[in-house]
């Protein structure tokens, strides 16, 4: 697979914003939303937190190719400028050769620019083997929703943050060209972010990473649930509830549709 040029600037791009500036991303899932990200992200990740966010799913693990595939094909309509990354669902990477046949398939099929792919160690060999075939990859580190049991942040224990750190190193080795930390202790992420020389794009894992990363549900306060690492920019569901109750008192008293609504002859 032979990377475009357009491609491989985009995320060289991205690679030479560590310690310069920041490196905005966000998650979409559809046309409309990433319409509006892509004028103010570098990076928009369909996430397969869309299980959670969309579908209702207890965990990511539920969530399948096709479900990315199609909505990768919408959120791509959306986009013109920011590098486009696609979450590789559970059970699609098992070993180098579904990895392989399954991130051709996610790239050929929506046109994205890269994949993102959790874990560290445990798929070194299956990274190595995406990059080597030029596939561009996105590792994810700190909390991993498609294999952890708990969403407590990690750490606290000296095994768990030497195991991060090492994971870090050995996914850069592969050739990973940028890390996601979710939940991860501040002095951790900081010790990441300085130990590597690609850039960390942190979810509740502090400032200091070289991008920031959230659920757009949960910046726009759709979800209603409240967590630590999310700050709720908007009250959408608010608005939301506001236009839906006027639509329906205006049905009810006739009041919309109005003439200018309605065609004649
Ligand atoms: O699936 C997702 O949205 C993610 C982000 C939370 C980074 O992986």
């Amino acid at each position: 697979m032979a990377l475009g040029r357009s491609m491989k600037k985009k995320i060289l791009d991205l690679i030479q914003k560590k310690n310069k500036s920041k490196i905005i991303s966000l998650t979409a899932y559809s046309k409309n939303i990433a319409t509006i990200l892509d004028n103010f992200c570098d990076l928009i990740l369909v996430g397969d937190s869309l299980g959670s966010v969309l579908y209702n799913y207890k965990s990511t693990r539920q969530v399948n190719l096709n479900m990315m595939i199609e909505h990768s094909k919408s959120v791509r309509m959306g986009i013109k400028k920011s590098l486009m990354v696609v979450d590789m669902p559970h059970n699609t990477y098992r070993n180098s050769k579904e990895a392989l046949k399954n991130a051709k398939k996610i790239i050929l099929q929506t046109k994205c620019d890269a994949v993102k792919l959790e874990g560290g160690k445990k798929i070194y060999q299956i990274v190595k083997t995406l990059t080597k075939n030029d596939i561009p990859v996105v590792g994810h580190l700190g909390v991993l929703p498609q294999s952890d049991k708990n969403f407590k942040f990690k750490g606290k224990k000296n095994s768990e943050r030497n195991k991060i750190l090492k994971d870090a190193k050995l996914l850069e080795n592969a050739g990973v060209f940028s890390i996601v930390l979710e939940c991860v202790e501040t002095s951790l992420a900081k010790l990441v972010t300085e130990k590597i020389n690609i850039p960390t794009i942190g979810i509740g894992a502090s400032n200091i990473c070289d991008g920031q990363i959230l659920v757009i549900d949960d910046l726009l306060g759709l979800n209603p649930i409240n967590v630590r690492f999310v700050k709720k920019y908007a009250n959408i569901r608010k608005e939301i509830t506001k236009a839906v109750s006027n639509y329906s008192k205006d049905v009810r008293k006739k009041k919309f549709p109005q003439t200018k609504h309605s065609y004649k002859l």
